[in-house]
């Protein structure tokens, strides 16, 4: 990383060394251990999976991104008059920050300036990201962190006098198991002062056929961001892993109100991976578990919430109610 050429007003924190989380190497080692197989959801986001994944958010069949843009863009307004005084903006999971930008215009109309903390896992994104998006808002100071979100957290500066509003937009808190996202929840807490908000975006159980195409997009484009992985082991564990005896498969699963993502084998076949040291036997239809999306009620996600300290002092939806906005303070007392 060239930080010498970063703009003025742009600042990177990396996370150190020791901070250095599980890596594709455990995670596969560990993962294909299971039944059934599986990778974590979190590596799909190398500079390729970012790209991939901006494609997905412009797809006809992904709402998701389009409809939170319309919730923000008609209540950003609401959103920040509702919190007093100035603000400063800590995103997790920033990505392109293209929805911000939304939230951006709505502070500058009362404010001069605004500091702006996005938390992303794909440095060079992230980078790439904050100049761009330092050029077009001068009146930005942004500090980028790189980090997974609960290093985020750990590297999180100290708040100045201004409130925090704190983002974790996109359902992002889909990936995580109910009780894992309850936990993670409660770490954001932990760095909210009494007079912090947190803005989350959730997506919400619907039509199962609107569900379904979301995630099996005509275009192929979830299927290539899925086989990704598979990319990745190939290059950087030196797997031999042959991108064409997978299909992506992405179904609903009623009872737990989640999407799975999929990829099927084939065929009954080996693959190898060189830096393990190991092959592993895949039967026919046996697929590798890659990714949990939970979907939602408002209640449902309200109580879940709850259980991590928060409350929902409102909610937004647009005209279909296929998504949520939900804002949220500390619960009294803590
Ligand atoms: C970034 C986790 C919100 O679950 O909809 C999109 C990821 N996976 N298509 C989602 C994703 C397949 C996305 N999140």
């Amino acid at each position: 990383m060239i930080k010498q050429r970063l703009p003025v007003g742009v600042n990177l924190i990396e996370a150190p060394k020791h901070y250095l989380q599980q890596s594709l190497k455990d995670a596969v080692a560990n993962g294909f251990q299971k039944t059934p197989k599986s990778i974590p959801a979190l590596f799909f986001y190398d500079a390729a999976g970012s790209q991939l994944f901006e494609q997905i958010c412009k797809l006809p069949e992904y709402y998701p991104t389009r409809t939170e843009h319309k919730i923000l863009t008609d209540y950003a307004e609401d959103i920040i008059s509702t919190i007093p005084g100035e603000v400063e903006l800590v995103e997790l999971g920033s990505g392109s920050s293209t929805k911000t930008r939304v939230l951006f215009d709505a502070i500058l109309t009362n404010q001069t300036h605004l500091h702006y903390i996005p938390t992303d896992i794909s440095s060079d994104f992230l980078l790439e990201s904050s100049i761009a998006l330092k050029n077009e808002y001068d009146l930005l100071s942004i500090t980028a962190i790189a980090a997974e979100h609960n290093d985020a957290l750990r590297l999180l500066p100290k708040g100045a006098s201004q409130s925090r509003l704190f983002l974790f937009l996109g359902s992002n808190i889909g990936n995580f198991e109910p009780e894992a996202a309850v936990n993670f929840i409660g770490q954001i807490r932990r760095r909210m002062c009494t007079e912090d908000y947190l803005l989350i975006g959730f997506d919400l159980v619907k039509d199962r056929q609107l569900l379904f195409d979301a995630y099996n997009d005509d275009a192929g484009v979830t299927a290539e961001f899925n086989k990704n992985l598979l990319l990745r082991v190939n290059r950087e564990l030196d797997g031999d892993f042959n991108l064409d005896l997978f299909d992506h498969y992405a179904p609903f699963i009623e009872e737990s109100a989640r999407i799975e993502m999929r990829l099927i084998s084939r065929c009954a076949q080996g693959v190898y991976v060189e830096d393990l040291g190991q092959r592993f036997d895949f039967e026919q239809g046996e697929y590798i578990h890659t990714e949990n999306s939970y979907k939602y009620t408002i209640e449902g996600f309200g109580s879940l919430c709850e259980a991590a300290g928060l409350m929902m002092c409102k909610h937004y939806l647009d005209a279909r109610s296929w998504f949520a906005v939900g804002l949220f303070r500390k619960t009294v007392g803590g």
